[in-house]
């Protein structure tokens, strides 16, 4: 299933002709090379080359033959809303783990405590989950009170939020603007699957401008994610439980449950313990 899908690589801001980036792939070496009129070039380290594209500014490659083609984002088309790249960030979790933390709302006012959320406004509200019609789930309906919900925010107030995974290893979540409370920020978090336990996080921004600058959109989504890291690469087991019972899930933690249950229906099971898997209900 991952075999065949694409993963990005790396940004094309961070490629320099005069070196090769060096990475890995499901357990592929992979080296992405551009030349000077901007070329380019995807290849294994043993010479062979690999589908690859380039969208969003990301250079997106496929190890195997693929069976769709890159996600369509119809949001990166409108005008007032950039592609900012934010870098990419290597954490010691599997890549299910990763996108599993990134829907987690209960988190926000602990791990992210003056920034996504705050002390006493810790409750996560009821939401829904649903399944999107090509597959995946969409959560809605999610309120959090955030201080400081981006850089653009002058004040607290409660952001609306909406989560989206449509492939296995990315996630997306909308949220309000701070000055435009009627439109949405944009947060895509692609997470290329470097081992089962290993991976390395690419967020993308689709954010309106006004109010800030790229610099400091990107500054504030590296901080949140430093945040993160550590939380992630001190989960047990690494890789992500799909079967029912084996962490004991909350109300808040109903679109975690949907994200397992739907890994477990397609068959994923690179990066999670599936839930047929010996001991899994016992561990
Ligand atoms: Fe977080």
């Amino acid at each position: 299933m991952l075999w065949n899908d694409w993963h990005p690589v790396a940004a094309r801001c961070t490629l320099d002709p005069a070196r090769v980036h060096c990475t890995v792939l499901l357990g592929v070496s992979v080296r992405v090379a551009i030349d000077a009129a901007g070329t380019i070039a995807v290849d294994r380290a043993d010479g062979a080359a690999l589908c690859h594209e380039e969208r969003y500014g990301l250079v997106w490659a496929c190890p195997g033959t693929p069976t769709r083609p890159v996600l369509a984002i119809a949001e990166a088309d409108e005008p007032d809303r950039p592609a900012i790249q934010v870098g990419s960030v290597g954490v010691r979790a599997a890549g299910p783990r990763v996108i599993e933390n990134f829907l987690d709302l209960g988190h926000l006012g602990y791990v992210h405590a003056g920034y996504l959320g705050d002390d006493p406004h810790t409750r996560v509200l009821p939401y829904s989950v649903d399944p999107l019609p090509g597959g995946g789930i969409i959560a809605t309906g999610c309120k959090m009170y955030q201080p400081q919900a981006s850089p653009a925010a002058t004040e607290g107030f409660d952001v609306d939020y909406v989560y989206k995974v449509e492939r296995p290893l990315t996630v997306c979540l909308y949220k309000s603007n701070p000055l435009h409370r009627d439109r949405f920020d944009i947060i895509y978090l692609f997470v290329q699957p470097v081992s089962e336990e290993t991976s390395i996080a690419h967020p993308l921004l689709l954010c309106l401008p006004d109010g800030t600058t790229p610099q400091a959109l990107r500054a504030f989504q590296q901080i949140i994610f430093m945040q993160d890291k550590p939380i992630l690469e001190n989960q047990t087991p690494k890789r992500l439980p799909l079967g029912d019972g084996i962490e004991l899930p909350i109300a808040a933690d109903k679109s975690s449950v949907a994200y397992r249950r739907w890994l477990a229906a397609i068959g994923l099971t690179y990066g999670v313990i599936p839930p047929s898997a010996k001991g899994a209900r016992a561990a």
